[in-house]
């Protein structure tokens, strides 16, 4: 399962990277606000920083001046993934940009029919929002094994990008039901290494070792 991290904070990510947790980055316009900084800057010192996929997102509604703001965004590295929104307009750029070998992350996906038509649409990956579901009452995860069914009925190539994770059991479950990739906020990742009983275990190694009076070096 790869690991994208969710965020447009340079310092959070090259830390994370010296982790081997960082197969790519997504951010959005979202993102890009929180960051403070220039989208086309900051999305450049991010394509630094990870030789993984990049998604940046187009802010245009129509197909037309989409294609025209992917051209712009796709010029900023080779690693960079335009990110187009699941409408009719977001489906036919996602179309025409993955027909000329641009990876593509279809985006605001909440149905599985809607991940059904980006995969027709040759989307390099579907970005479904499981906390966003979650948070209406519907069942993000479930939404996560549909569209896994379904992607393997047909043999889809389309990589399931899980968005929107909020805890370490979305990451869980994630990788249980078999999603390609999880693109989680940093303190999420952090979470993941953290269990009560592994600090207890060092506490009493140090404990213990302290009484024996050695050092090793
Ligand atoms: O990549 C999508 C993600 O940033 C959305 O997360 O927490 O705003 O639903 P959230």
């Amino acid at each position: 399962m790869k690991f994208f991290v969710d965020t447009a904070d340079t310092a959070e990510i090259a830390d994370l990277a010296q982790t081997g947790m960082v197969d790519g980055v997504t951010t959005n316009p979202s993102l890009i606000k929180k960051s403070g900084r220039d989208i086309m800057e900051v999305t450049k010192e991010i394509c630094d920083l990870t030789d993984g996929p990049v998604s940046a997102e187009v802010v245009a509604l129509d197909h037309e001046t989409m294609m025209k703001e992917a051209e712009v965004l796709r010029k900023i590295a080779d690693n960079v993934c335009i990110k187009v929104p699941l409408t009719i307009d977001g489906l036919k750029t996602c179309k025409a940009l993955t027909s000329d070998g641009t990876m593509v992350n279809v985006t605001l996906c909440f149905s599985a029919n809607q991940a059904l038509l980006a995969a027709k649409a040759g989307a390099s990956f579907i970005s479904p929002f499981v906390g966003r579901h979650d948070d209406n009452g519907f069942d993000g995860m479930k939404l996560i094994d549909d569209i896994r069914l379904i992607y393997d009925n047909y043999a889809f190539d389309t990589e399931i990008l899980v968005a929107s994770i909020r805890n370490p059991i979305h990451v869980l479950e994630s990788a249980r039901i078999g999603a390609d990739v999880a693109t989680m906020p940093p303190n999420v990742i952090r979470g993941l290494f953290k269990h009560v009983l592994t600090d207890k275990g060092i506490e009493g190694f140090l404990k213990d070792w302290e009484a024996t009076g050695q050092n090793i070096g």
